[in-house]
């Protein structure tokens, strides 16, 4: 498949995994991407990884000419979209700026590719689409009830795909809504590498294996759960960058259009992670259980029967292998910070 794709925030934690896996698939990727949430070093070890230089242009998908330049100075066949916003605390708080960039960039970078033919778009989308589930393992077609400012802008993204498909058929895309991405590369030379104290449960219980936060503070331990802390469906981002090339050969070999769920159909507890953590690094992690957190549902986890049907995907790596390898950057990127 020596194709050529247009990669959007290829330097983040998603996209460089992508990116990996795009090149080791055969294909030829360009990465554009605004590093307003990536580290510019990132590339080097890109680079490291594949063998081979990386190729990305530094600029906004809202800037419509500099996506023009990018288009005119590349023939590609498709586009792999991740460049965005995506916590969802944060949405509620600021809006405006999270429909600015994840809606109008997103339309911004669509009519940039129509002008220049490439209409094969694979979209990074979320299963918190669907909100509260009325029934688990999730089934497809479920309901999307979205319940932040984020995830209305991903199903109005959503929207504004299958709308472009209705009027004009020439154009084919891969909507893939993911549960809970996590894990690193196993080169331990890409990983997840927030800016600010993590949101997300994995990288705040890594920060508190390297000893820059305290303690691990579990949300609430009185869920209808088996263990009473919240469960989700944990995706190592290695298999869902894996996804994204079988969403991709869809549309590159059959421009089949698909809206599919990535998930491993398995949910793991805060303390399932907690302890696997605790394995991986070797050493006792102290926690302290705290009230909710607003927003958060008991247990969220997908049923992954479509996307093997439909993509041949398969979630591979379990628990275990998401807490070994982000052990393994998170306490790299720590050594290699520290050494002199
Ligand atoms: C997981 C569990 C918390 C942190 C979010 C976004 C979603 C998607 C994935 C983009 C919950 C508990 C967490 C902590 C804790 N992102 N927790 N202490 O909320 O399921 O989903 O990330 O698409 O859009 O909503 O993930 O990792 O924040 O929480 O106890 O310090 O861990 O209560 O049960 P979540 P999470």
């Amino acid at each position: 498949m020596s194709s050529k794709v247009l990669l959007t925030g290829g330097a983040g934690y998603i996209g460089s995994h992508t990116y990996v896996e795009l090149v080791a698939a055969g294909l030829e990727v360009v990465i554009v991407d605004n590093f307003s949430n990536a580290r510019r070093d990132v590339l080097d070890r890109l680079e490291i990884i594949t063998g081979a230089k990386v190729t990305c242009y530094e600029g906004d998908v809202l800037d419509a000419g500099f996506l023009d330049q990018v288009l005119a100075e590349n023939a590609f066949d498709a586009a792999v979209h991740y460049a965005g916003k995506k916590a969802v605390g944060e949405s509620v708080e600021n809006p405006l700026d999270y429909f600015r960039t994840n809606c109008v960039g997103f339309s911004t970078l669509l009519a940039a590719l129509d002008e220049a033919d490439v209409r094969r778009v694979v979209f990074s989308s979320t299963a918190t689409v669907y909100g509260k589930p009325d029934i688990l393992p999730l089934p497809e077609n479920h309901a999307t009830r979205p319940e932040s400012p984020y995830a209305e802008n991903k199903l109005i993204c959503e929207t504004l795909l299958r709308q472009l498909k209705t009027s004009d058929d020439r154009w084919s895309y891969g909507i893939l809504r993911y549960f809970n991405p996590a894990g690193a590369h196993p080169s331990s030379l890409i990983g997840e590498d927030p800016n600010d104290i993590p949101n997300n449960l994995m990288p705040y219980i890594a920060r508190v294996a390297t000893g820059d936060l305290a303690r691990l503070r579990v949300f609430g331990d009185d869920y209808d759960t088996p263990d009473g802390t919240g469960v989700r469906d944990y995706i190592h981002v290695v298999d869902l960058a894996k996804g994204h090339i079988q969403s991709l050969r869809k549309l590159i070999d059959k421009d089949e259009s698909h809206i599919v769920n990535l998930s491993t159909g398995t949910g793991y507890s805060v303390l399932d992670m907690l302890r696997a953590y605790e394995k991986a690094c070797g050493k006792t992690l102290p926690y302290e259980v705290t009230g909710r957190r607003a927003g958060d549902i008991d247990g969220f986890w997908g049923d992954p029967t479509l996307a093997s049907n439909l993509l041949g995907f398969k979630a591979v790596r379990d628990l275990d292998d998401m807490c070994q390898t982000s052990w393994n950057w998170v306490s790299r990127k720590t050594n290699s910070r520290n050494r002199p």
